[in-house]
């Protein structure tokens, strides 16, 4: 016998199949892009990328056609142009909220919305359409521009290509001039993988590097990444500079200059090392791993001169050796064995944490050495002290900026604002590690940049020279660069000079140098102001990463200079929005730069880049990053603060509205109970309470079949069913306007409504269902269950190799009389003050507490959370008998 279900499944994905595919060849027919340029110029490390696609539309009628590419996170977008039948429509960049208040119409049509997109580590995509009439052409045009930046000795040039069709005419031209010579040039990417490898090719001059790469239509569709639409990839073009001069190398160019100093002829300095890690229990899995085997290899790379510390945190801090220990074989052996046994579990203090590795480092001066901390850490501090400022205060007091604090945020929970703001304060920078199974060499990457640190508190002067970017660092390590830009004061002076003073291995150093102003320059003509975009580029970053540093006037002051160089430019940059103006009558659209260091879901990762909303309410809703989130990488949810985790998102339809108001802290005599014991309970659900900061938490019986949430007017109700010794629900169902009946258990998933009867595996690729009210879509673990305005996610989630369901709601509609363990929005709570054991006032009543840290499996990352634990009975006003049911 065919089994019934598999064949409803084959259907099913059939269905699928083909809609997939004729939404392509549809689009394949309609729309020619049939020419796709890309033309990089690299001046002395500027780079300048101009992107051209003309597209023709081949339709007999006008339609709407796109322009998708993208470009690295670093560069700033400073042109944009159409052109169509003849006319051009150049975007114009504005003040960011100018352009919002004169384009409030597109705004909040949501078109800001989407322009620009932050997709995964290093790219940003901007997309924008425009209608073409009948058998007619558009030509874009998109430029942008960064400063690339030395790391472990080499610069990296990435430029991704993705037309979305194969191209008849392909072109990507980079073209690299540096003065002192290029001393070697490599292409990598998955552009350069398969057949596409032929299609490449590198002329080398001493100081200029030609790189081509004209694959044919055929061969756009062999690469690894690429395919029946075309190419879709990265080519990574890696190269270096001859350092023949110490003092570096200055370049003058139309009244602006730009030093280079990245000097390789000095010995290392020993350095003091103190590694501070989070071991919480999110830390659990496969990141602790990770950072065990990143910490291993780390300290196999220490030099024997090196001392090092070693420290893990949860709500406890644990020191390896209370003293910085010399990198000796022995040592580093017993520090390897101490690592391998590092466990997870806790909560997070972060402050007692980094406060004994400064500690560390204090008690031992070492007389020609350079210090450094590094803090990795995947959360929000906790325990302990929790207060951000206060934690910054006590950091920065204590470091004094004698070393810096180097801060890695792990994964997506983190609070990366803070940890920025922590590390700049402390000479420092922060760095995001990303949740991969690349996460170990992320870690020793950031370590190997700051391995050999070879200069200490480095100046830098220049005669003759103003409006100059940062000049001075705490340290240099070999493999970066430091970079200076300016103006020249008086341009008809013959010559100008510099000076580095810095700290080498116990000795002092200067360089000084001269340059002839007067030289003739190798700039090429047609790129002469590029030295002053390349100063005005730098200026613009630098001010934008003080401005979490700065208060008050100064913060205005810097914010304005901001401005002023970003709209004179014409950067898009966080201050400022390119509105383009369309040639349909009116309309607009304005385009933002996604801020910097907000994790967004990786959109293309998991295939929903090219879902191009028209607008079914069934395409908005996968294509939203809000439920985007639930199937990727899990939302941060600011703990203890708000949960209203999408506070950029400017579509109030989709805004998952906040559980609970934002809390103040509970009393004092709460505050001070001592470290909570991790009793992991396995039901615990946990209760948001309105005004306060920690949850309530209570314990279901099990087993039982419970009813978790029902709404009588809309005959909705949804039941769980839970098995001894074990978490969670082993099967929930969701019963809907008597015809609607989903049952979800760990394996599969199996609606029916009358009409059809569907099969869901787990697993499976992303999978979406409408029908009359009900949606249901299912990714990656994740399954978002909508009936009518009742919205929950159930989470397939494994402790201890066992898997169980988790149900999780983060929107309760408004003005519905929800019943069920699940059904209480939120319940207000009182700590009295004075009693022997914490005790809460719930409901008029008293209710003796105490704290616990327990998983919250609402998440997938399953953070833990201190909540007050609290009978069953006295949230619920009734006994588990009132909430169980006989049938699923
Ligand atoms: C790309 O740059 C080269 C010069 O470097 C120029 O000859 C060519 O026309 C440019 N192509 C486009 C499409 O702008
Ligand atoms: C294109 O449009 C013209 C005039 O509207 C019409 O006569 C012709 O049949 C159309 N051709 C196609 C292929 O649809
Ligand atoms: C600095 O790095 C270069 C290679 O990039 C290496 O040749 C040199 O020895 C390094 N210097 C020190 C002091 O380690």
């Amino acid at each position: 016998m065919m089994d019934h279900r598999a064949a409803l499944r084959l259907i099913l994905l059939s269905v699928f199949l083909i809609s997939a595919s004729s939404q392509a060849v549809k689009k394949k027919q309609n729309v020619d892009i049939y020419s796709f340029y890309i033309n990089s110029t690299v001046t002395s490390r500027y780079a300048t990328t101009v992107i051209t696609s003309r597209v023709a539309n081949t339709l007999n009628e006008s339609q709407e056609i796109q322009f998708e590419v993208k470009i690295p996170k670093t560069a700033f977008i400073s042109k944009f142009r159409m052109t169509i039948e003849g006319k051009t429509y150049d975007g114009v960049v504005k003040e960011k909220q100018e352009a919002q208040q004169q384009y409030s119409k597109a705004v909040s049509r949501g078109q800001s919305a989407g322009l620009i997109k932050s997709v995964g580590r290093t790219l940003e995509d901007f997309k924008t359409s425009v209608t073409v009439a009948a058998l007619s052409k558009v030509t874009f045009e998109l430029t942008y521009e960064e400063l690339l930046k030395r790391r472990l000795g080499k610069y990296e040039l990435l430029i991704n290509a993705q037309p979305m069709q194969p191209v008849a005419d392909f072109k990507m031209d980079v073209h690299i001039q540096e003065k002192p010579g290029i001393s070697f040039l490599e292409v990598k990417g998955d552009l350069s993988t398969g057949d596409l490898a032929n299609a490449i090719k590198t002329t080398r001059a001493d100081k200029d590097a030609w790189v081509t790469f004209y694959p044919t239509r055929d061969q756009q569709t062999k690469c690894k990444s690429c395919g029946e639409s075309g190419l879709n990839g990265d080519l990574l073009i890696t190269y270096d500079v001859e350092r023949r001069n110490p003092k570096g190398e200055v370049m003058v160019s139309n009244g602006y200059f730009v030093h280079y100093f990245a000097p390789s002829d000095v010995p290392r300095i020993p350095k003091n090392v103190v590694f501070i890690i989070d071991r919480s229990g999110s830390m659990y899995g496969r990141k602790i791993d990770q950072t065990r085997l990143a910490l291993l290899r780390i300290l196999s790379d220490l030099d024997e001169d090196d001392h090092f510390g070693l420290i893990t945190f949860d709500h406890l801090v644990d020191t390896w050796k209370r003293e910085l220990l010399k990198a000796t074989k022995q040592n580093l052996e017993n520090a390897k064995s101490f690592v391998k046994k590092i466990r997870e579990g806790g909560t997070t203090d972060i402050n007692a944490a980094v406060l004994a590795g400064v500690d560390m480092i204090n008690r031992h001066p070492r007389v020609g050495t350079a210090s450094i901390l590094i803090l990795l850490t995947d959360g929000d501090p906790t325990s302990g002290e929790t207060n951000i400022e206060r934690i910054m205060a006590n950091v920065k007091k204590a470091i004094g900026l004698k070393f810096p604090l180097y801060c890695l945020g792990f994964g997506h929970d983190v609070n990366f604002d803070f940890l920025t703001k922590m590390s700049l304060e402390n000479g420092g920078v922060a760095r995001r590690i990303y949740e991969d199974s690349d996460a170990d060499l992320q870690l020793q990457g950031f370590y190997d940049e700051v391995a050999v640190p070879l200069l200490a508190d480095i100046q830098l002067k220049y005669t003759g020279g103003t409006n100059l970017t940062k000049t001075s660092f705490t340290l240099y390590f070999n493999g970066s660069e430091i970079v200076v830009s300016g103006q020249i004061t008086d341009n008809s002076v013959e010559s100008f000079s510099t000076e580095v003073i810095a700290v080498s291995k116990g000795s002092s150093v200067t360089y000084q140098d001269t340059v002839m102003i007067k030289d003739p320059s190798d700039v090429p003509p047609e790129n002469e102001d590029f030295m002053q975009r390349l100063w005005a580029y730098l200026t613009v970053k630098q001010l934008l990463e003080r401005q979490v540093l700065l208060k008050g006037q100064e913060k205005e002051d810097e914010e304005k200079e901001a401005l002023k160089l970003s709209l004179k430019y014409q950067f898009v940059t966080p201050l400022t929005s390119m509105v383009v103006t369309k040639p349909q009558k009116d309309e607009v659209e304005v385009a933002d730069k996604p801020k910097e260091g907000k994790e967004e879901p990786e959109y293309t990762q998991f295939g929903y880049g090219k879902v191009h909303g028209h607008h079914s309410s069934a395409n908005k809703f996968l294509s939203h990053p809000s439920l985007l989130a639930v199937a990727g990488p899990s939302p941060t949810i600011a703990d203890d603060t708000d949960y209203g985790f999408f506070d950029s998102d400017p579509d109030p339809d989709f805004y998952l509205h906040s559980v609970m108001p934002t809390y103040s802290s509970v009393t004092e005599q709460l505050h001070t109970t001592e470290n909570p014991i991790v009793q992991v309970c396995s039901n615990c659900f946990l209760l948001p309470a309105a005004g306060q900061s920690k949850p309530l938490c209570f314990d279901v019986p099990v087993p039982h079949k419970l009813k978790l949430l029902q709404d009588s007017a809309s005959e909705f109700v949804m039941n769980g069913e839970s098995l001894s010794g074990q978490n969670g629900f082993n099967q929930i169902a969701f019963h809907y306007k008597s015809n609607h009946h989903l049952i979800i258990s760990k394996q599969s998933i199996s609606y029916r409504n009358g009409q059809d009867d569907v099969q869901i595996l787990w697993g499976q690729t992303p999978t979406q269902h409408d029908t009359e009210g009900v949606s249901l879509v299912v990714h990656e673990g994740q399954m978002n269950v909508t009936m009518g305005n009742i919205r929950v996610v159930i989470l397939l989630q494994k402790k201890d190799q066992v898997l169980f369901l988790w149900p999780a709601i983060w929107e309760y509609p408004k003005d519905v009389n929800l019943t069920g363990i699940l059904g209480k929005p939120n319940i207000s709570y009182e700590g009295i003050e004075g009693s022997q054991t914490p005790t809460l006032k719930i409901m008029n009543k008293e209710v003796e507490t105490y704290l616990e840290t327990v998983s919250d499996y609402r998440l997938h990352s399953t953070p833990f959370r201190e909540c007050w634990h609290v009978p069953f009975q006295a949230v619920m006003g009734g006994e588990i008998s009132d909430f169980t049911v006989t049938q699923l």
